[in-house]
């Protein structure tokens, strides 16, 4: 198997394939990182250029107008429906396109080929590196693969995203390259903090790191709205809401249980005591721990699915 040792070559590539909203937030957060010199363990496996791959040219110019335009000359070349020849000329891929279309992007002719011994990057929900792996051994048939899942978030571009990484157990048929898998950490170390996690339990990180965001942010629209309706400006609300999410994060990162916080925030007899019996009385704790449940079992299929596309931000 010829593994090119990305950590010896000069000029790294890295070529995130498709770069729809995910793919973008992790460009974003990853040159911002650089730019700000931001040192992460392993910082020498980093990438230095990037090639960006889009279906539409809209995608393209919604990139174009989101990058420091310094970055577009030197750092970040953008590829209209040229996946191929951009898979080739990179040293590692991320593939960031809607987890249903991966299996027709890997027959495009020579992908595979091009894609081969070359650090593989997933961060398709639903679908596992061994299917990745599989569907291009059966274009190529001698062909050496190695695909990392990682399951970043949309805060990546921000550099606060909690990304899990796939561990592969040590009995596995096919372990990673050792400089693949600490490469994978250090890239997405740029865009916030990395977890390790085993195959078994990746769906559910998954919910956690990747579609949290969403529920974290249907949270604060409830307590903004009901903020608004009493009177509060929407942005003040905001701001209020999502610096106290933020405080509270802290808190919990820094050690204090959940339950404590509670405790202390709500003393005897207490108004806040009155908004944690509302929450109860609608079942709210259950509601959360269905819906992980619901994400969770939901990404069974989603590479057989059907995706409606975006629109360009
Ligand atoms: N969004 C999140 O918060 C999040 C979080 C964690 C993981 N993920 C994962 O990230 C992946 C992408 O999600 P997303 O939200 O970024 O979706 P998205 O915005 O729809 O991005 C997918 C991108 O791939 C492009 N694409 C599709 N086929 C292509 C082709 N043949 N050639 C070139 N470009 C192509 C799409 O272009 P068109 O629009 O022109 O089709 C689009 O720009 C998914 O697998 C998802 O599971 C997303």
């Amino acid at each position: 198997m010829v593994v090119p040792n990305v950590r010896e070559r000069r000029w790294r590539f890295w070529d995130a394939f498709y770069t729809g909203v995910m793919g973008t937030a992790i460009l974003l957060g990853v040159l911002s990182a650089q730019a700000s010199h931001l040192k992460t363990d392993g910082a020498n496996l980093l990438p230095n250029r990037f090639k960006a791959c889009v279906r539409r040219s809209e995608w393209a110019d919604g990139i174009r107008s989101k990058l420091p335009p310094q970055t577009l000359e030197s750092t970040v070349a953008l590829h209209v429906n040229d996946n191929v020849a951009a898979v080739e000329g990179a040293d590692m891929i991320i593939l960031a396109c809607q987890p249903h279309l991966f299996k027709p992007i890997l027959e495009e002719p020579g992908m595979a080929a091009a894609l081969q011994g070359k650090l593989i990057m997933s961060v398709l929900a639903g679908v596992t590196s061994e299917e990745i792996e599989n569907h291009l051994q059966t274009i190529l048939r001698h062909g050496a693969f190695s695909v990392i899942r990682a399951m970043p978030n949309i805060a990546s571009a921000v550099q606060a995203s909690s990304t899990v990484l796939e561990a592969r157990p040590p009995q596995h048929q096919q372990p990673l390259p050792k400089h693949f898998v600490a490469t994978a950490h250090a890239i997405f170390s740029c865009v916030g903090a990395v977890f390790i996690t085993q195959p078994v339990t990746f769906s559910i990180c998954t919910t956690l790191n990747g579609s949290t965001p969403a529920f974290f942010a249907m949270v604060i629209d409830g307590l903004v709205d009901g903020a608004v309706a009493l009177g509060l400006s929407r942005q003040e609300a905001t701001q209020m809401a999502a610096t106290t999410m933020r405080g509270t994060a802290e808190l919990i990162m820094s050690g204090k249980a959940t339950q404590d916080l509670r405790y202390e925030v709500a003393c005897p007899g207490g108004a806040t005591m009155q908004g944690l019996r509302t929450l109860e009385e609608a079942r709210t704790r259950a509601v959360w721990m269905d819906a992980m449940r619901a994400s969770t079992s939901g990404q069974s299929g989603l590479s057989e699915g059907i995706m409606v596309q975006r629109k360009v931000a």
